[in-house]
């Protein structure tokens, strides 16, 4: 396997070096053998000038010694930056996805556009029954703790010095403080910072009020609700039920990740105005990977200009499939998608992308992908912030093979497909019962429609407050 990368490796760069070799020759019609000399000349004086640069003798009284050794410094940098700093691309609400209206920003067109938006009648519940990631692990340190608002509660988070992760309800049963804002974590332990009542992680039983009298016992209402969490593959996750059952289902480990044989190359965070189901119901929907994810990348995420006929030379194509799993993992629907780029209606094999999508249950996907230089893994996570506000993180993780520009590169390209996808999701409503048409791509949203269903409690009725325009 390795020798059969190592081959199509050196075929990718033998096949970019003629490409390159033929546009010069093209460009500055000389005989394809005079190119090779030429670059041969042109390395020769870019290194002689950088190895002149970098082997400057000091001189400690002239101003340029010092701003040579701040580009140096700087350059040194951003090559790290490039090639090693994983990827961090952050798009808060209002960022993308929306189109600036007259002398309006974007942002405030968002808000315009969430006050006056029909968000459609009988929305299911916005907080199905599930696992949902919190947060990545490296946000929360030993002995740290955070308030969180998501999932339409306030919770608080800390990890204790045993290295495990507890989230409680915030609020101190004694006078009211909230946990989450100041809270110090005392062992395992969190304690208000009211009046220093302190909390077990465990149970949420408080064990230690100093001030009382010795001779007094802790009353036993003294105690707030401890939430069921796990950590794994990088994340915290939070077990939520709408009528407080127990976890019916896990969440699975990846071994690659857990081992280390996969190394963690980048993430994004999108924030989007949307309901819950409307984003993995995407990846049911086949008709959209044409229309929204067809024209190449590099045509940008905006839906109004990527048919850009100047792009038009590049094409994705896309095939998918969309099944659930049989029982016991019903709660899993996976997603088979072949990717294939197109260059002058001609295909590059060396670009293909094959990859296996599982859903697992209403906010989790692990998409597997088989690309040439190896497999990786992207993690995506739907955490719902608000009833129509879901903050959506990817990660990726890759084999050895894939160099981390490669790999940022591969994260890159997935967050502005997802883009496309914002652009749509932030403006659309949500329809109960869509116009289906007799196709086999209806039908399969149907299914998919179906299947989330089993997230949803009968007795989850949801309610959009009037005022609820999520202002940013
Ligand atoms: S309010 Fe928390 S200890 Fe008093
Ligand atoms: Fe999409």
């Amino acid at each position: 396997m390795p020798v059969r990368r190592l081959l199509l490796a050196i075929f990718m760069l033998v096949f970019t070096i003629a490409v390159s070799a033929s546009v010069t020759e093209k460009i500055l019609q000389i005989p394809l053998i005079e190119v090779g000399g030429l670059w041969v000349k042109a390395m020769h004086t870019a290194s002689s000038r950088l190895a002149g640069f970098l082997t400057f003798t000091p001189d400690l009284t002239s101003p340029w010694t010092y701003a040579r050794a701040a580009i140096l410094a700087w350059l040194g940098y951003a090559l790290w930056a490039f090639f090693w700093r994983p990827l961090n691309r952050v798009r808060k609400l209002g960022d993308v996805g929306y189109v600036a209206e007259g002398s309006f920003t974007t942002k405030e067109t968002a808000n315009f556009i969430q006050r006056r938006k029909k968000n459609g009648e009988e929305l299911p519940p916005f907080y199905p029954n599930g696992w949902f990631g919190l947060m990545e692990s490296f946000c929360l340190k030993k002995g740290e703790s955070q308030a969180l608002n998501m999932l339409g509660m306030e919770l608080v988070i800390y990890r204790g010095q045993n290295n495990r992760v507890y989230v409680l309800d915030p609020y101190c049963p004694h006078n009211g403080g909230h946990l989450g804002v100041g809270g110090r974590v005392v062992g395992n332990c969190l304690e208000c910072p009211f009046h220093a009542w302190t909390f077990r992680g465990e149970d949420g039983k408080c064990v230690s009020i100093p001030y009382m009298d010795k001779s007094a016992k802790i009353p036993s209402s003294a105690k707030v609700k401890s939430h069921i969490v796990t950590e794994l593959n990088g994340w915290i996750y939070l077990w939520h039920h709408a009528e407080g059952l127990e976890p019916n289902w896990s969440v699975p480990e990846i071994e690659e990740i857990a081992t280390g044989q996969w190394t963690y190359r980048g993430r994004t965070e999108h924030h989007i105005n949307c309901h819950i189901e409307e984003i993995p119901e995407n990846g049911a929907d086949l008709v959209h990977l044409g229309q929204v994810h067809g024209p190449i990348f590099a045509a940008g995420v905006d839906l109004r200009t990527m048919w850009s006929t100047f792009w038009s030379f590049a094409q994705h194509h896309w095939s998918a499939d969309w099944s659930p799993c049989p029982e016991p993992d019903g709660h899993i629907g996976e997603v088979k998608l072949k990717h294939a780029l197109a260059l002058f209606g001609r295909m590059f094999p060396g670009l293909d992308l094959d990859v296996t999508a599982k859903q697992i249950g209403p906010g989790i996907v692990y998409l597997y992908f088989e690309s040439v230089l190896g497999p990786g893994v992207y993690l995506q996570h739907v955490t719902p912030m608000g009833p129509l506000h879901q903050k959506v993180t990817h990660n990726i993780y890759v084999n050895t093979y894939i160099v981390p520009p490669v790999a940022k590169f591969y994260m890159l390209g997935e967050a502005l497909m997802v883009e496309r996808d914002i652009m749509i999701w932030n403006n659309k409503q949500y329809v109960r019962r869509p116009l289906y048409v007799a196709s086999k791509e209806d039908k399969l949203v149907k299914k998919h429609r179906e299947w989330y269903s089993q997230f949803y409690s009968k007795l989850d009725k949801p309610v959009l407050r009037k005022d609820n325009t999520l202002d940013f």
